[in-house]
């Protein structure tokens, strides 16, 4: 029988400390929901310390969330630890997570602390979320770059303090897969008490080696694995969940290990995190990116037509890509829209189907064939809708090479109507400054990137941006086959997300 892995998931801690992204509280229990339909063992929240907003997160989603457990993250200081506990004090099944660094340079230069202080202040930390809970995970910041022998006693003394899952973080990802599966036979060797606990991994993929050096910790006898959504993360991410579980799944010869992971489930999930933080997968990532089930050679295809398993080593549909590439139209009816919703794995409300529906007709309008990638982009558009407060009602831009730009638009706001116009550099500057204008707001804009949906000339474009606000980021997203109005969608969008609570600070925790 094989043993099971427990899955920890930290798109919505670690994988919110990558640059650039910042999701509300909205955003984040949508993401949570999909992960408690992919089955993770865990969910890490957020960090309830660094700001109200992580706190109303982990509060809403601790409410909200009951399959997996939901922890929070806090120093190993009684200020965090009180917080988290608040934080997760509605949660079915409360975890506090509490760390500290434990490598000589942590210690050294960032803590100003000795090894005996940061024992003491672990041993304190286990004690004092204890009382509040009875998971409590305990984490060696920088464990992979720590003394062994301090190491061990610190795992011991916080397991007899109370901890019931020890965290071994490659904080910086610094660490090889032989180096690192050592380290956790080792540990596992010289600490006796690590018997009772779940021994869990955090790795980083500063060397692209996060993956490997978590499967290589497992295969040394970890239980439990922390990782992101499209191996999102503070600098170069996280280990990617999708690849942990995909292989853990494909070489059960080799691993003999299974995970609680509904993996129909994956591709949907890196949809929606991709969406929701504006951070794209490159085509050419593992499991999830557009080309990771394309066989372009003419060699691979013949194949893979006579025979899927010459080079296909998992199916599209294991992760939840259809095979059915049906291409929709004009006079598909409610009835093939919704059934094909169905297939593509969306459970959608009777009011959002009908919203998804008229949308869909009105698209078909302006382009021959839909695709499944228009449907999700549609989809995911309509269930992902905030209260607006700024909506665009009209639009006009002209623009020529030898022309000054100019844009008018006319915004609803609350219940006036305002028109406003400027001129700009290019069509999408001005829109952009007539929208400003008629809202009164100055943001910066931070990034902007398009993409089409789909191929094809009348493919829609998909615009993110984000802007920068009392230094607070927000991402906006629009969808049309005119790009001048996906472009002021995106930017009304992000507009209406800085009159909602929360937006991270443009900064670290
Ligand atoms: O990378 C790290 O060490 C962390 C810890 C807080 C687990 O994110
Ligand atoms: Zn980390």
């Amino acid at each position: 029988m094989s043993r099971k892995i427990d899955i920890f998931d930290t798109t919505l801690r670690d994988g919110e400390q990558t640059p650039g992204v910042s999701l509300n509280t909205y955003e984040k229990l949508e993401i949570a929901k999909q992960l408690e339909r992919l089955s993770v063992d865990v969910i890490e929240a957020g960090f309830p310390i660094a700001s109200h907003g992580d706190f109303k997160a982990v509060k809403t989603i601790a409410e909200n969330i009951k399959g997996p457990a939901i922890t929070g993250l806090a120093r190993a200081n009684f200020k965090d630890i009180d917080r988290a506990a608040e934080a997760l004090k509605d949660a079915k099944r409360p975890r506090i997570h509490t760390f500290i660094a434990s490598s000589p340079i942590h210690m050294k230069y960032k803590l100003k602390m000795t090894q005996e202080q940061v024992l003491e202040a672990a041993v304190e930390a286990v004690k004092r979320a204890k009382s509040y809970v009875e998971d409590v995970e305990f984490s060696a910041e920088d464990a992979s770059r720590s003394e062994i022998e301090f190491l061990c006693r610190l795992f011991s003394a916080a397991i007899n303090a109370g901890a019931t899952v020890i965290n071994v973080p490659d904080t910086v990802g610094y660490t090889t897969p032989e180096e690192f599966g050592n380290l956790i036979k080792t540990l596992l060797e010289k600490v006796p008490e690590m018997d009772k606990v779940k021994v869990s991994v955090h790795c980083h993929n500063d060397l692209g080696m996060a993956v490997a050096n978590s499967l290589a910790a497992i295969k040394n006898g970890a239980t439990q694995v922390e990782c992101a959504i499209n191996g999102l993360g503070e600098r170069a991410g996280n280990a990617a969940l999708e690849e942990i579980v995909m292989a853990l799944n494909t070489r059960k010869d080799f691993y003999g290990y299974s995970t609680g992971i509904d993996t129909r489930h994956i591709y949907r999930t890196s949809k929606l995190v991709s969406t929701l933080t504006g951070i794209y997968v490159q085509p050419n990532k593992a499991i999830v990116g557009a080309n990771a089930f394309a066989h372009e050679s003419g060699i691979h295809q013949h194949g893979v037509l006579s025979e899927k398993s010459t080079y296909e080593i998992m199916t599209p549909e294991s992760i939840g890509l259809s095979s059915n590439k049906l291409v929709l139209g004009k006079l598909s009816g409610r009835h093939a829209f919704s059934q094909r919703l169905k297939e593509l794995g969306y459970e959608l409300t009777e009011e959002e189907l009908e919203n998804a529906f008229l949308r869909f007709k009105d698209l078909a309008d302006k382009k021959k064939e839909i695709t499944d990638g228009d449907i999700e982009a549609l989809v995911e558009e309509q269930v992902l809708k905030l209260p607006e407060i700024i909506k665009l009602e009209y639009y006009q831009t002209s623009s020529g090479n030898k022309a000054i730009s100019t844009a008018s638009v006319r915004l609803k706001i609350g219940e006036k109507s305002v028109e406003e116009a400027a001129t700009g550099d290019g069509p999408i500057d001005a829109t952009y400054k007539a929208i400003e204008r008629a809202c009164q707001m100055h943001c910066k804009l931070v990034d902007y990137s398009i993409k089409s949906v789909s191929g094809g000339k009348d493919a829609m474009g998909e615009v993110i941006v984000k802007i920068e606000k009392d230094g607070k980021i927000y991402t906006g997203r629009g969808l049309s086959t005119d790009i001048i109005e996906s472009s002021a969608l995106a930017y009304t969008n992000a507009l209406n997300k800085t009159m909602l609570p929360n937006g991270k600070n443009n900064g670290h925790h």
